[in-house]
């Protein structure tokens, strides 16, 4: 309780308690959160307060002194019950109807698939037959739905903004929606351990208007004309394979194109286009010697001409 309430003060302070109310959730959920705060100190304030007014009045003053012997108190227990149990109840209410809200979509939703993958998410439309999207951008004002799965392990679909959260499964999916109240980019994370790039496993929500979300899924959904090094960014390649020569979970690109690596086992092979297409598509066939095959298969999330970016895109990092 008294870390809780240190925490979040702290955070008052810096950098103001709350991200912005951005869905129709959002002040919902923040209410809730601000009656049930409230509470917590009030009784802190008033459990701890009296606690240290007894120690001091009814302190042992010498060693004459004798308890009084007290039986009970049947309207203190009462009260003591009856306000908790009131006080209780009221909190289940309010939050059953917040539940209900957030856990029903209504049914003319607009459907994104949301599929979470050691260490990125990735988005498909399937009403627009786009694939594979690593960014999300919806219309503002109108419903959207999540349909979320995980290709490994157990991730979690958190936007802070929207005050939305939900596990992302694998062999599973669960569904969470929004309707975005403002216009904006509102980061997404991921809020489950799920490895050594867990932190890095972010996304944004793009929130636009309607006529520009039209124009977005007719034009840019699915990579449209992106730049392979726009592609290795936005698929989320930069998380484990820096340009830079730095060794991160996966091995650099820098100097990759035509150099021979030496894979587990001591068999070697020349990093040619036919190399690095096996690796997007399936990673752990040749693994470098010094990492551990722990690559996400890219399989259906990209498409040929988006690898074949992506190749002339390695090509130049020299
Ligand atoms: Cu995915 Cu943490």
């Amino acid at each position: 309780m008294t870390l809780f309430v240190t925490t979040v003060l702290a955070n008052a302070g810096t950098s103001g308690a709350m991200p912005p109310q951005a869905s129709t959730i959002a002040p919902e959920v923040d209410g809730l959160f601000y009656f049930i705060f409230i509470l917590c100190t009030i009784f802190f304030v008033g459990i701890v307060g009296a606690i240290i007014y007894f120690a001091a009045k009814y302190r042992q003053r010498s060693s004459n002194d004798r308890t009084s012997a007290i039986d009970g108190n049947h309207r203190l227990e009462l009260l003591w019950s009856a306000i908790p149990t009131v006080l209780l109840l009221v909190i289940f209410g309010w939050s059953f109807r917040i539940w209900l809200d957030m856990s029903v979509p209504p049914g003319d939703a607009i459907d994104v698939r949301v599929t979470g993958q050691k260490w990125s998410w990735s988005y498909d439309y399937p009403a627009s037959g786009c694939v594979g999207v690593s960014e999300i951008v919806v219309p503002v004002g109108e419903p959207v739905k999540l349909t979320m799965s995980s290709l490994d392990v157990l991730h979690s679909y958190f936007v802070p903004a929207f005050r939305i959260k939900r596990d992302v499964i694998p062999n599973r999916y669960t569904v969470q929606w929004f309707t975005a109240t403002e216009v904006g980019t509102y980061p997404v994370s991921c809020t489950e351990y799920c490895g050594t790039g867990h932190s890095i496993m972010a996304s944004q929500v793009r929130v636009v208007s309607r006529p520009e979300y039209e124009d977005w899924l007719a034009n840019d959904c699915g990579g449209g004309d992106k730049s392979g090094e726009e592609l290795f960014r936005d698929k989320g390649c930069l998380a484990c394979h820096s340009v830079t020569g730095s060794k991160l979970v996966g091995p650099t690109m820098l100097g990759l194109y035509g150099r021979e690596e030496t894979l587990v086992g001591g068999e070697k092979v020349l990093v040619d286009d036919n190399y690095i297409r096996e690796s997007i598509i399936n990673p752990n066939a040749k693994v470098v010697q010094g990492y551990d095959p722990v690559m996400p298969t890219f399989k259906g999330r990209i498409k040929d001409r988006q690898i074949d970016a992506i190749i002339d895109y390695l090509k130049t990092l020299k």
